[in-house]
């Protein structure tokens, strides 16, 4: 069986003030009605070999992430809570030694809660092709052809086919962001893929690997599970023992290192609604290529996202814009410099 586990606990700050600690961006609806989490569960749900998902989230999130899996009758292998995100790395791990305790095949399917993905179908015959692929030692990338030098993204460099059908590539190199000239290296090099964020592997693979990689890491979210606490279906993580895991993305703690990785290029209408720039790009523009939400008025306004959520907003003049009203915040940045509204949550922190 397949396992998806959904990583649910990221802050999406980049979409403030739309995404909030209290309620992220995985958990609103913002490409249909459904939230990103079930549009995430409910694209794999159907699928013959998939078993129940496991969701990891922070604590604070774990009735919402209930109710919206009851809005869509899933019913989780488990729903794990963190105390404190300690990011990617240690978050997988927590599932696999769930996991294992349970299934000792079990398979994993590793998904961020944050992504389009547009032909279903695509995506279900990569995830096979994985699946066949991986055996009892290899750790499976999704690569997505680059359309664009972005530096917020991990890169895979693939070498030979390791089928005949040439499906699937060994991985030579993974890079996770590089900088912007890096960046245009790879754009231009045909080898390179972005890496989706996606990754699939058996449980004790990447276990094993994690022991011999992050030794610290491994040790800690072992704890952290041997020492949940479990309940219906949530499992609480051990606090102080998930607490002392280094706090590292999957990207730079294993696939940067690994020798076992390979790369199924996938073709599906991925995209990372990652930024204001990318969401709006992902919606149909005006005749002026404006996405206009809610109680707005534009003059002269071109290729902007204006959206309203509690008041009435007028824009005029301004080309190339990103508007977001809401009940407490107001954001206007330059589309060219959407990576830079993280920063405005940095800046809230410090000030609170
Ligand atoms: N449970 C849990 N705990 N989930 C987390 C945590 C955590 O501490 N931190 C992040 N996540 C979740 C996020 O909610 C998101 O769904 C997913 O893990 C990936 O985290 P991001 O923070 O969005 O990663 P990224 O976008 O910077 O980079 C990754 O994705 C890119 C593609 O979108 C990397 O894998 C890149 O290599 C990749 O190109
Ligand atoms: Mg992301």
């Amino acid at each position: 069986k397949i396992y998806p586990v959904i990583l649910s606990g990221g802050s999406g700050s980049r979409l403030w003030p739309l995404s909030r600690a209290a309620l992220p961006k995985q958990l609103l609806p913002l490409v249909s009605e459904r939230t990103m989490l079930q549009e995430t569960v409910l694209r794999v749900a159907g699928w013959p070999e998939i078993a129940p998902p496991l969701i990891v989230c922070g604590d604070d999130h774990r009735f919402l992430v209930a109710e919206q899996l009851r809005q869509i009758d899933s019913k989780p292998t488990a729903i794990l809570l963190e105390a404190e995100g300690r990011n990617t790395a240690p978050a997988v791990a927590a599932a696999a030694n769930y996991l294992l305790a349970r299934d000792p095949d079990a398979l994993m399917l590793v998904l961020p809660a944050d992504h389009l993905i547009i032909d279903a179908d695509a995506f279900h015959e990569a995830v096979l092709v994985a699946a066949h692929a991986v055996g009892k030692h290899a750790l499976a990338t999704f690569g997505i052809l680059p359309s664009a030098a972005e530096t917020g993204y991990g890169y895979i460099r693939r070498g030979a086919a390791i089928d005949r059908s040439e499906t699937c590539f060994a991985v030579e190199r993974f890079v996770e962001k590089p900088d912007l000239a890096t960046a245009q290296a790879f754009l231009a090099d045909e080898r390179y893929s972005w890496n989706s964020g996606m990754f699939l592997f058996r449980a004790d693979t990447y276990l094993a690997e994690l022991e011999r990689l992050q030794p610290e890491m491994a040790a800690c979210s072992k704890a952290a599970v041997q020492d949940a606490y479990s309940d219906l279906s949530f499992c609480r993580l051990h606090e102080a023992a998930y607490a002392a895991c280094p706090s590292q993305s999957i990207d730079f703690a294993v696939m940067e290192h690994t020798q076992q990785a390979i790369v199924i290029p996938a073709d599906i209408g991925w995209s990372d609604i990652g930024s204001w720039s990318a969401l709006s790009e992902m919606q149909d523009g005006n005749a002026q290529g404006n996405v206009l939400q809610g109680d707005v008025y534009a003059d002269n306004v071109q290729n902007s996202l204006i959206r309203a959520e509690s008041r009435f907003v007028s824009v005029i003049g301004l080309d190339n814009v990103v508007v977001v009203e809401t009940r407490d915040a107001v954001l206007i940045v330059n589309k060219d410099q959407v990576q830079r509204v993280k920063n405005v949550v940095d800046f809230l922190k410090q000030k609170n």
